[in-house]
């Protein structure tokens, strides 16, 4: 395939010597465009011309695959007498041609102000344009993508190197299922996804909808077969092109400052890069190490896992309850599958359109239903969307995404909250060891009996809470965190924390622990509170958070400050508690949270 590129006058400006002497703004058969020549769109906009890059001995009009010598002065860009537009050299030998029918027997070539170079076929309108063939720069207007019926497809290819403008291994195009994919290939390898589109973005982009959303659209023709993506925009100068190298770059013209800056590219970070983590896995480019598997899922090897090799990815920890056999259990109570909601993810590559599904229940129910659906997402754009196959490049973006449900076997989705209680419990009861342990210290020697009793009475009362909140049976304790609700607890609005603490002021700063600042504040009432405001690094979601306030609120104590409520608003998170103003700021001794894989913790605790 010849590929054209039409903005060549990206290539004069940045790259090309550019040796021409004289303008011309049309090609006719008694008008051939030499090399000491441009043609110029009407408006001056765009320009082509025969150039040469730097350190190479070859001249280009854009034809790629197929150079002429740098000496060869003689050759041209004419027609020829079947209408035809025909690239000749110096000894008239066509080196290519437009190959396409004319009716008329005057035909001439211009370039549009749009950087399309035309074949205009007397009043028959035109007959050829180089947008239909792109090179590797995608200007408005211009389409990538396919049709099915047809098999022609259009994709940007990367050139090989900066100096070397043959086809490289890089191209980027579009899929053609519901919904669309952007991806970029590397040969046949997949490099780059997108993500869904759902109808005004991709899901895998998430900033796109605040700088790159308007005037970029996928058409989608299931009649016609059809699936392309083209920019739309005509206020700015800009242009997409794949680069050598495989980044996908936007590019935007700055008129005051007179340069083409890079507004996007992608990928721009390993998490971008299709299934770093492998099948299963989970990339978070806050997290470190990026990659995690899904819950219920373990590194299919450790070794290579825990050595940053994640591209294998994970693989189920305990079967799907659906998967066995139910002939051995035919009589017993076959436990179902559950479905663990992952927020705000770039969903996997691979899924099913469901058609027929309305609604989120009847996609889950959809999903249920049937053994081989190990995963879906309702997005109201779209739609119901299942996953069959692996599920492979997923990310977990800070903001945006969608929710993914991932069938787990029951008990381990009962199971890994329950054990996520289990843990934190029994981390809190080592937090109040060493609190206690600390307290004994300090009260060693002013009385060195009658301590052991308020040890014991500290643990006990964490034993208790360890058996309280132990799930009797299956989803007990999740159904138990819905009900409950944060009941006593108050939600405070983001103005009211700022209003309290005098903005986050330096002199309202009580200290800083490991994962946020402790600051006092004041609120309306009068009320003086302790205020802590988690670090936003977690990647932690909200319900997590919730359940992580509850835990707390159960833990009660006369040596741990009481939580009043918090607050959850955009990145922010905030855990209000009680300000005891009887205890001077030197019994301020512990400001706690930590944090593990999903959870955080935030215990103050007074010294007596
Ligand atoms: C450009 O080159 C052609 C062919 O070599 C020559 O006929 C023509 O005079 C040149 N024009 C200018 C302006 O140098
Ligand atoms: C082609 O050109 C000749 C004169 O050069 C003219 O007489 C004839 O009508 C033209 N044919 C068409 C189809 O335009
Ligand atoms: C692209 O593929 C080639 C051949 O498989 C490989 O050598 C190269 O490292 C890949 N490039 C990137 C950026 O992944
Ligand atoms: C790369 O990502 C960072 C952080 O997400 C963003 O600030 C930056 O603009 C991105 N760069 C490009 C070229 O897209
Ligand atoms: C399930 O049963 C079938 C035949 O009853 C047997 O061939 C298969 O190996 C069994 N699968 C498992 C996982 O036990
Ligand atoms: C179950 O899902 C698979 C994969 O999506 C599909 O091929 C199959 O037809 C479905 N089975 C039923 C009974 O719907």
């Amino acid at each position: 395939m010849i590929s054209w590129c039409s903005c060549l006058v990206i290539f004069c400006l940045l790259q090309a010597s550019h040796r021409a002497s004289g303008v011309a703004y049309n090609i006719t058969p008694s008008e051939p465009l030499f090399p000491n020549q441009t043609l110029v769109s009407s408006g001056n906009i765009f320009e082509l011309g025969f150039f040469t890059l730097s350190g190479s001995e070859n001249q280009y009009i854009a034809i790629r695959e197929r150079p002429l010598a740098y000496t060869d002065q003689s050759a041209k860009l004419t027609i020829g007498s079947d209408g035809n537009l025909k690239l000749m050299d110096g000894q008239e030998n066509i080196v290519w041609s437009t190959n396409v029918y004319s009716r008329s027997n005057y035909t001439s070539a211009v370039l549009l102000d749009s950087g399309n170079f035309v074949l205009q076929d007397g009043n028959y309108g035109e007959i050829w344009g180089s947008f239909e063939d792109p090179t590797d720069t995608l200007l408005p207007t211009m389409e990538v993508g396919l049709n099915v019926r047809t098999g022609v497809k259009k994709s940007l290819i990367s050139w090989r190197s900066d100096s070397d403008p043959f086809p490289g291994s890089f191209s980027t195009g579009m899929t053609s299922g519901t919904p669309p994919h952007p991806f970029t290939w590397n040969g046949s390898t997949p490099y780059w996804r997108g993500g869904q589109w759902d109808k005004s973005k991709f899901i895998g982009i998430p900033n796109m909808d605040q700088s790159y959303k308007t005037g970029f659209t996928v058409q989608q023709d299931p009649q016609q077969g059809t699936t392309y993506y083209s920019i739309n925009r005509y206020d700015i100068f800009l242009y997409m092109f794949i680069s050598p190298r495989g980044s996908l770059t936007i590019m935007r013209w700055d008129d005051g400052a007179k340069v083409w800056l890079m507004e996007w590219a992608a990928p721009n970070n390993t998490c971008e890069i299709y299934g770093t983590c492998g099948p299963f896995g989970v990339c978070n480019s806050l997290n470190s190490p990026i990659c995690r598997c899904i819950d219920g899922f373990v590194p299919k090897s450790n070794e290579e896992w825990n050595g940053g090799n994640w591209i294998r990815g994970c693989v189920r920890e305990m079967e799907l309850n659906c998967q066995k056999n139910t002939s051995t259990s035919i009589s017993t109570n076959v436990k179902k599958d559950a479905f663990w909601q992952m927020s705000q993810m770039k969903l996997p590559d691979s899924g099913d359109y469901v058609s027929d599904v309305e609604d989120e229940e009847g996609c889950e129910s959809w999903c249920r239903s049937n053994c081989s659906c190990l995963a879906y997402s309702y997005v109201s754009t779209i739609g119901c969307m299942v996953w069959s196959k692996d599920l492979i490049d997923l990310e977990e973006f800070p903001t945006a995404g969608e929710d993914l449900f991932v069938r787990v076997a029951h008990i381990k989705a009962g199971g890994s909250r329950h054990r996520a209680v289990i843990i934190s419990l029994s981390t809190i009861a080592g937090i109040m060891f060493f609190a206690v342990f600390v307290f004994v210290l300090c009260k060693w020697r002013a009385n060195k009996t009658g301590n052991l009793s308020k040890i014991r009475r500290l643990l006990d009362s964490v034993d208790t809470l360890e058996k309280s909140t132990e799930p009797t049976q299956g989803n007990a304790w999740q159904e138990q965190l819905k009900q409950d609700d944060l009941p006593e607890l108050t939600l405070y609005s983001f103005d009211s924390i700022l209003l309290a603490t005098n903005k986050f002021s330096t002199t309202s700063k009580l200290g800083q622990g490991g994962f946020g600042s402790v600051y006092k504040g004041k609120l309306k009432d009068g009320k003086e509170v302790g205020v802590k405001r988690l670090s936003s690094a977690s990647a932690q979601g909200v319900e997590e958070f919730k359940n992580e306030i509850i835990l707390i609120s159960k833990l009660q104590h006369r040596n741990l400050v009481k939580l009043m409520g918090y607050c959850i608003e955009g990145e922010e998170k905030i855990l209000v508690y009680e300000y005891l103003s009887n205890k001077s700021l030197d019994t301020f001794l512990f400001g706690w949270s930590f944090l593990s894989r999903y959870n955080y913790f935030s215990i103050i605790y007074f010294l007596p």
